[in-house]
């Protein structure tokens, strides 16, 4: 299983070199890097005999057949996108997990179907909204979204086009109903993990996440003239606002509040700010505070622009619930993870992942590997091979316990 390991995270590094930045790793939607990820991943699905295709929305998607032509499918995979100077394994981990188990399946036929997909969207990077892959699968990909542009001026529909896709056959991405469930391998992104010495864990739910923009506009002045008594500078006001985020986050347990991108305009250095663009994630495992948050920090900023004689627009691109995942498949993991010597931690995911848009539709479950330094979207990124090993070992048991489980053999979505 070492062996297996080492080649899983030297998979994963070389993906992590099809990139639109030269010296980081950036993978967005429909990209030319993105399309050199699908090329080396199509040709180590293919080579172990897997259907491989690409659907109208980018994803990519690889069938292994089952005992039966009509066998149902367990859907295994994760996202193929990144954000900007990401680290090797945010995502990808999970797409060469589960074409390494069924390289590790061999000659076995199981009596379901695998279908491992490898998501084309789920960071919100180009166009500001997450999930677009995973949203197509439950039928969620809608106009809304399909006419979001990206800082070119490019559509998600125009995308799809330039990509060589067909946005008319989107419909045709989504899930059939023959899905047993759905299982996502990533790395937990966080400390938890490394602060209790375990390797795994099963994710019990996935906290909700609000994603919105806040847009100060006071008046652009010139900086040398205009005496402080008569500014009213988005900036600064934005400024204030931010760590009145920072502070309300503080107060309220296991709330997490950031603002990780801002623009100014004119954005001269002997110019007093008129305009301020701020971004806002706010999560929490219960939608109620996560809600309230929101409602308090708008409250805050319009306080703040009322005082200060600017106005503010929040606008929001996210208000995705939290998720609990599959209760019979969270066991299934942790009898797997003890059949194969770990520990079955059980903890709540703070980040988003396309589990939690699956789950709208099939019966969704995650396994975490842990994660050294607690650090993640960025390059010092990384696993440990003997915990990839574990996960390795976890998901051939678990495959093999779902084989012999007439319970999960009969829970297919067909109506
Ligand atoms: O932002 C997130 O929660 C995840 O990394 N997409
Ligand atoms: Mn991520
Ligand atoms: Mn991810």
């Amino acid at each position: 299983m070492a062996a297996k390991a080492d080649e899983v995270i030297a998979r994963c590094r070389k993906l992590a070199s099809f990139s639109e930045d030269s010296g980081s790793t950036r993978r967005t939607f429909l990209s030319s890097a993105m399309r050199d990820c699908h090329r080396e991943l199509s040709s180590w699905m293919s080579r172990i005999g897997m259907n491989v295709s690409v659907d109208a929305a980018g994803n990519l998607r690889g069938f292994y057949s089952g005992s039966a032509p009509e066998a149902p499918r367990l859907l295994l995979g994760s996202h193929l996108d990144t954000v900007p100077n990401a680290g090797a394994y945010d995502g990808i981990l999970g797409v060469v997990a589960a074409i390494t188990l069924i390289e590790a399946i061999g000659d076995q036929k199981l009596p379901f179907a695998v279908e491992v997909l490898g998501f084309s969207e789920e960071e919100g990077v180009r166009f500001g909204v997450p999930f677009i892959g995973s949203r197509a699968l439950v039928g969620r990909l809608d106009e809304e979204v399909l006419d979001r542009r990206d800082a070119q001026g490019i559509s998600v529909r125009e995308a799809i086009r330039q990509f060589g896709l067909d946005d008319n056959k989107i419909p045709q991405a989504a899930l059939p109903d023959d899905v047993l469930g759905y299982v996502e391998f990533h790395i937990e992104q966080g400390p938890q993990l490394e602060h209790l010495g375990q390797p795994l864990a099963v994710v019990e739910a996935i906290a909700g996440q609000s994603r919105l923009e806040f847009t100060f506009t006071g008046c652009a002045n010139h900086a040398g003239t205009t005496p402080m008594n008569l500014r009213r500078d988005a900036l600064v006001a934005a400024a204030e606002w931010i760590v009145a985020v920072e502070n309300a986050a503080h107060e309220v347990g296991g709330l997490v509040a950031t603002v990780g991108r801002i623009s100014v305009k004119p954005g001269a250095t002997n110019a007093i700010a008129g305009e301020t663009c701020v971004s806002l994630d706010v999560r929490h495992a219960v939608d109620e505070v996560r809600s309230a948050a929101v409602q308090n920090l708008t409250r805050q900023a319009e306080e703040i622009v009322k005082r200060r004689g600017l106005s503010v627009l929040a606008k929001q691109s996210l208000n995705q619930p939290a998720v609990t995942m599959d209760a019979f498949l969270t066991e299934q993991i942790a009898r797997a993870m003890r059949a194969s010597g770990c520990g079955a931690h059980r903890m709540v995911s703070g980040a988003g992942h396309d589990a939690m848009i699956l789950a709208e539709r099939v019966p969704a479950a995650m396994i975490f590997l842990r994660t050294p330094g607690g650090v993640s979207h960025h390059p010092s990124e990384t696993v440990l091979a003997e915990d990839v090993a574990k996960a390795l070992a976890c998901g051939e048991q678990l495959l093999q316990q779902l084989a012999a489980s007439s319970e999960f053999l009969k829970r297919t979505c067909r109506a």
